[in-house]
C-alpha cells in the first residue's frame, strides 16, 4: 500500500505543477483530498490492513496528505502573485507624466526670520526665544516702564484673564520681544550677544499696515566697555548685509524707555537710492528698526553694575523689512494663508 501512496503522491504533485489556471486548483483538490478523493479512499483502507502494515502505511498516506496540502497552498500563493504583477503591469503606462508632487516651501516670514537672525549670527550673536505669554514684570516693569507711566501707552496690550488676590492682572501676551532682554540677563553674565525672534501680540485693528499677531526680533549686546560706536557699526553691517552693500544708514533720535540714548535707524531707499519715491514715502530714507544704549536702571532690575557693563539692544520687524524687500503693500497678505500669494516666494 506504501508503493501506492507513493504513486498517488507523485502523480498528484506533477498534474498539480501542470495546471495553467488558478480555477483548475479545485478540481484537482477534489481529486485527491476530497472526499472520495484518491487519497482520502486510500488513507480510509488503512484501518482493514493487518497491524503491522497499518502503522507504515498509515504514516506514509498522512505525510503524504500533508505534502498535497502544502503544495496546494504554494501553488495558491503563485496563481496570487501572477495575477497581481499581471495587474501592475497593466497599469503602467511609462508615457503618462507623473503625478506632480506638491512641493511645500517655508512662510516668506519665516526665510525673512532665518535671513536675518543669519546676518547676526555671523557677528557672533546666539539666538534664542522666549515665551509668548508674558508677565507684566518682564513685559513692562522690569524694562523701566512702571505701573501708569504714560509710556504704556505705546503697546496696546492684550491682557491675559488671570487675576491675582489683590484684584491685578499680570500677565499678558507680550507686546514685544523685549523682555527676553531680561530673561536672557537674568540667566547668563557678560559678555552677552542674543538675537530674539518670536511672535507678538497687540490689541489692535488691523489694516494694510497693522496686525494683532506679527513678529519681531530683538537683539542685545552686553559687555565691559561697549559703546554706541559698537551699535552703529553692528547695525550697519546687519543693513549692508540684508540690503546690500553700498547702503546708507541713519540714526535719529527716539524715545524707548529701556534704552538711553534711544534712535531709530533708517536706511536710504533701496529703490530710489534715495532721491524720493513711493517705497521711502518720497524721503529717500526708510525707518527699520528701534535702537539704544541698555538704560542703567534694566542692567540695575537685573543686578548688573552699571558703572562696569554697558550694552546696546535693537528691535526689529521682519513684516516690514520683507514688505520692502519685495515690494508688498498688505501685511495682511502674510497671514491670510491664500496659496497664491505664498506661492511666489
Ligand atoms: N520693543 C520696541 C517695540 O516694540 C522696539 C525696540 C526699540 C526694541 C528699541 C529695542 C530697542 O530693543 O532698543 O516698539
Amino acid at each position: 500500500m506504501t508503493d501506492q501512496v507513493q504513486e498517488i503522491r507523485s502523480k498528484a504533485l506533477q498534474e498539480l505543477e501542470a495546471l495553467g489556471d488558478p480555477q483548475a486548483l479545485e478540481g484537482w483538490r477534489i481529486s485527491y483530498l476530497g472526499r472520495k478523493g484518491s487519497l482520502t479512499r486510500l488513507l480510509r483502507g488503512v484501518s482493514s490492513l493487518p497491524q503491522e502494515e497499518r502503522r507504515l502505511a498509515g504514516s506514509a498516506a498522512n505525510n503524504a496528505k500533508r505534502d498535497l496540502e502544502s503544495a496546494l497552498a504554494r501553488r495558491e500563493e503563485d496563481f496570487k502573485q501572477q495575477a497581481l504583477s499581471r495587474k501592475l503591469g497593466e497599469s503602467i503606462d511609462v508615457t503618462l507624466p507623473g503625478h506632480r508632487v506638491p512641493l511645500g516651501r517655508l512662510h516668506p516670514i519665516t526665510q525673512m526670520l532665518r535671513e536675518i537672525c543669519q546676518a547676526f549670527a555671523q557677528m557672533g550673536f546666539q539666538v534664542v526665544e522666549g515665551p509668548e505669554v508674558e508677565w507684566d514684570y518682564y513685559n513692562f516693569e522690569a524694562l523701566n516702564i512702571p505701573q501708569g507711566h504714560p509710556a504704556r501707552d505705546m503697546w496696546d496690550t492684550l491682557w491675559i484673564d488671570y487675576e491675582t488676590e489683590d484684584g491685578r492682572h499680570p500677565m499678558l501676551l507680550r507686546t514685544h520681544t523685549s523682555p527676553m532682554q531680561i530673561r536672557v540677563m537674568e540667566n547668563n553674565r557678560p559678555p552677552i550677544r542674543v538675537v530674539v525672534p518670536g511672535r507678538v501680540y497687540r490689541y489692535e485693528a488691523t489694516d494694510a499696515t497693522h496686525e494683532s499677531m506679527f513678529f519681531q526680533v530683538e537683539g542685545l549686546a552686553v559687555d565691559q566697555g561697549i559703546t554706541f560706536a559698537d551699535l552703529k557699526g553692528t547695525l550697519y553691517q546687519f543693513a549692508r548685509l540684508l540690503f546690500g552693500p553700498d547702503r546708507k544708514v541713519r540714526f535719529r533720535c527716539d524715545y524707548f524707555p529701556f534704552v538711553e540714548p534711544g534712535v531709530d535707524m533708517s536706511i536710504d531707499c533701496f529703490l530710489c537710492r534715495g532721491r524720493g519715491c513711493r517705497i521711502c514715502g518720497e524721503t529717500g530714507w526708510i525707518e527699520i528698526m528701534g535702537a539704544g544704549m541698555v538704560h542703567p536702571k534694566v542692567l540695575e532690575n537685573v543686578d548688573y553694575d552699571p558703572s562696569v557693563y554697558t550694552g546696546f539692544a535693537f528691535g526689529l520687524g521682519p513684516e516690514r523689512i520683507a514688505m520692502l524687500k519685495y515690494g508688498i503693500d498688505d501685511i495682511r497678505l502674510f497671514y491670510a494663508n491664500d496659496i497664491r500669494f505664498l506661492r511666489q516666494f
